[in-house]
């Protein structure tokens, strides 16, 4: 019998896990909030995704890979598409980008930001329409900012002094008029349930609302009249849970709007509210839904220009992680299963911080779930572990898995299309996985899994 199995053991061990685990639950069930919408375990017990199951694509595929549901995928665009309807959505390419992705939002619709030139030129490649990419980076490179003018992007968002001398210095070379947004730093920090309101903003991206650098920065672009002022920009944070945070924001940087309307008699048709908008990792996190976030956000910005006397402007808003994240899970095989007497169980699988680095990296929480079979053994407390040389190579923290889980088992771990494989690294030498795009029965390679070849390309001699 295992360290922590069963019976007796379990309220001992239940306490053991963090409060929020509270008492084992039923090893088996898949919390709808967290998986993929095509998602289920079917009646031989194991799972299936797109209507494939995922002992087959780990066959076809191998282990670690991300299977991205692309009904999923595609539902959660046209959810945003259709809430934010009067607005335009740009979906955040750092979350996750390849080729497949890019056509894909195309294809539903919504617009695309990216943050360096690498990310522009993978939506270049695929074929994005320029007009629909918005440019963002607090230290874009003459180069970055050059192809993006020579491109036709839609809008870059201005960063600081130094980028604004650049591309104005670009644009009267190249006889254009770009643009151009001003990121605007409104003291507004938001993580998950919390937010801080403060009246300086110590961090590096933007200008500065309190301290006058963002009204500065619009004064110099308005004075040198070299670019297209479309607006004002903030993004607050990430996995924010409901618009209050926002409501903050937004009322600054509206306040600024006025401001600069009552000094110059400008008033601009745009405004960005950023993405950061949070997804259900574990049971705890209570997400809303696009169209409550639409009409939350569209509310507060009718209302903050009503008292302000100010043109409702025509709103964007940037999520990446509210549409990959949950339409992605990884799916791993166990290698090696401990017992540490009277602690818990780890289970290793064979990837690791190297395909999500964000357990180690923010502390986050995630779950998993035996996913080639059902089990009728008890819940063990355990904790996901990667096969990298470090010992915070740590993938869920806590979860209840049966007790019966052993090597050669598939582990799925869902809530992983944003932030995992955009930052996947290749330590220990260990290759990246493939991304799999299933839909109705079909599977696809969206991106190939590294090969050891790969890993060795950049070496010279
Ligand atoms: N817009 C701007 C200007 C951003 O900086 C970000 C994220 C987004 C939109 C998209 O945020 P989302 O909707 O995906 O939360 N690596 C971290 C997250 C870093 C977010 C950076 N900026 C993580 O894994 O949690």
């Amino acid at each position: 019998m295992r360290a922590h199995e069963a019976g007796a053991l379990h309220a001992e061990v239940g306490q053991r896990g963090p409060a929020w685990l509270g008492t084992p639950a039923d090893v088996n069930a898949l919390m709808p909030q967290l998986w993929p919408q095509t998602v289920t375990r079917g009646p031989a017990g194991a799972l299936s995704v797109g209507g494939r199951d995922v002992r087959d694509l780990a066959a076809e595929f191998g282990t670690p890979a991300y299977l991205l549901d692309e009904a999923d995928f595609r539902a959660r665009c046209r959810a945003f598409a259709e809430a934010f309807h009067d607005a335009d959505v740009y979906y955040a390419g750092k979350a996750f980008l390849c080729k497949a992705v890019v056509r894909m939002i195309a294809e539903e619709g919504l617009a695309l930001d990216v943050c360096t030139g690498g990310e522009l030129a993978v939506a270049l490649a695929a074929g994005m329409p320029p007009e629909r990419i918005g440019v963002h980076g607090n230290n874009k490179s003459e180069d970055e900012l050059r192809c993006a003018v020579a491109a036709g992007v839609g809008r870059i968002v201005l960063d600081s002094h130094q980028e604004i001398d650049r591309l104005t210095r670009i644009a009267r070379e190249t006889g254009t008029q770009p643009r151009v947004m001003v990121r605007v730093t409104v003291g507004v920090e938001a993580h998950t349930h919390e937010y801080i309101a403060t009246a300086h903003e110590d961090q590096k991206f933007g200008f500065s609302l309190a301290g006058g650098a963002a009204r500065a920065a619009v004064e110099r672009i308005l004075a040198d009249g070299v670019l297209d002022l479309r607006g004002l920009h903030s993004h607050i944070g990430s996995q924010i849970f409901d618009t209050d945070a926002f409501d903050v924001s937004a009322r600054r940087v509206l306040g600024l709007a006025a401001a600069l309307r009552d000094a110059h008699g400008r008033e601009f048709p745009e405004l960005d509210l950023g993405g950061g908008f949070g997804i259900a990792y574990t049971s705890q996190d209570d997400p809303r839904r696009p169209a409550e976030l639409a009409e939350g956000l569209r509310r507060i910005v009718k209302e903050d220009c009503d008292a302000l006397g100010l043109p409702v402007p025509r709103l964007s808003v940037e999520p990446g992680r509210a549409i990959v994240g949950p339409a992605v899970f990884t799916l791993y095989q166990v290698g090696t299963v401990k017992d540490v007497d009277g602690i818990r169980t780890y289970v290793s699988v064979d990837g690791g911080m190297s395909d999500n680095v964000r357990t180690a990296l923010y502390d986050a929480s995630y779950s998993a779930t035996v996913a080639g079979r059902a089990s009728a053994a008890p819940p063990i407390l355990a904790r996901v572990v990667g096969k990298h040389c470090e010992a915070g190579d740590i993938v869920v923290k806590d979860e209840f898995l049966p007790a019966d889980v052993q090597p050669g088992d598939l582990l799925a771990v869902p809530g992983t299309g944003a932030y995992c494989r955009s930052m996947a690294s290749n330590y220990n030498h260990v290759p990246r996985p493939p991304v799999v795009a299933v839909r109705d029965g079909q599977a696809r390679l969206i991106v190939r899994r590294e090969t050891e070849a790969d890993l060795m390309a950049l070496d010279v001699g």
